[in-house]
């Protein structure tokens, strides 16, 4: 199973100079909740963002530099690699950005964790176009802004039809 996960502002933006436009600590632990002790894939963009792996989760990086190695992750070149991992773990694996390791995989997603944010940043990187017709949305859950996060947003989640 391949579950996307990511977060967006109104306008569906998602980056900013290689980092994400807003701070919002509800999010994060969502994140943390989500994706801990799974398998995390990521580009080699998104991992130079965070500066390392994640703790307490298997992380992949994907590159096309052959010479790249990782201490706190394994790196693979190709889609494929993905995919044949997904075949053989029976546990899923949670795709983590950035915009073009989403456009990469959009074709297998089965799942979309999305938090949608009420606002709208200043951006550089969007995510890619979804075909909605082929996910049907199964929860939903909104927080409202407070003081720690300074926007509302909603956790949603979509299945493939
Ligand atoms: N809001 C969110 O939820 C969220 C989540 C994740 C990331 N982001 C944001 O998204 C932005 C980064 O996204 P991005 O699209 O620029 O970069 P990215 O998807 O993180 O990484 C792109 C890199 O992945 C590698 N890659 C791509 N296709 C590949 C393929 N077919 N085979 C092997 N390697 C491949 C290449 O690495 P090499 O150049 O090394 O070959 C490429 O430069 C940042 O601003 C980040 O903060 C936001």
């Amino acid at each position: 199973m391949i579950i996307f996960i990511w977060a967006q502002d109104r306008a569906g933006n998602i980056g900013k100079d290689n980092k994400m436009p807003w701070h919002l600590p509800g999010d994060l632990q969502f994140f943390k909740k989500t994706t801990t002790g799974k398998t995390l894939v990521m580009g080699r963009k998104t991992y130079e963002s965070l500066g390392k792996a994640l703790p307490n989760r298997k992380t992949i990086v994907l590159t096309r530099d052959t010479s790249l190695q990782l201490a706190d992750a394994d790196v693979i070149h190709s889609r494929e690699e993905v995919l044949a991992l997904a075949k053989e773990q029976d546990e899923a694996i949670y795709i983590a950005g950035g915009a073009e390791i989403y456009r990469l995989f959009m074709d297998v997603a089965d799942k979309l964790i999305v938090t949608k944010i009420d606002a709208t940043f200043e951006a550089d990187t969007a995510f890619p176009e979804v075909d909605w017709e082929n996910f049907t949305e199964v929860s939903r859950e909104p927080h409202d802004k407070d003081e720690k996060n300074k926007y509302g947003y909603t956790f949603y989640t979509y299945e493939r039809n």
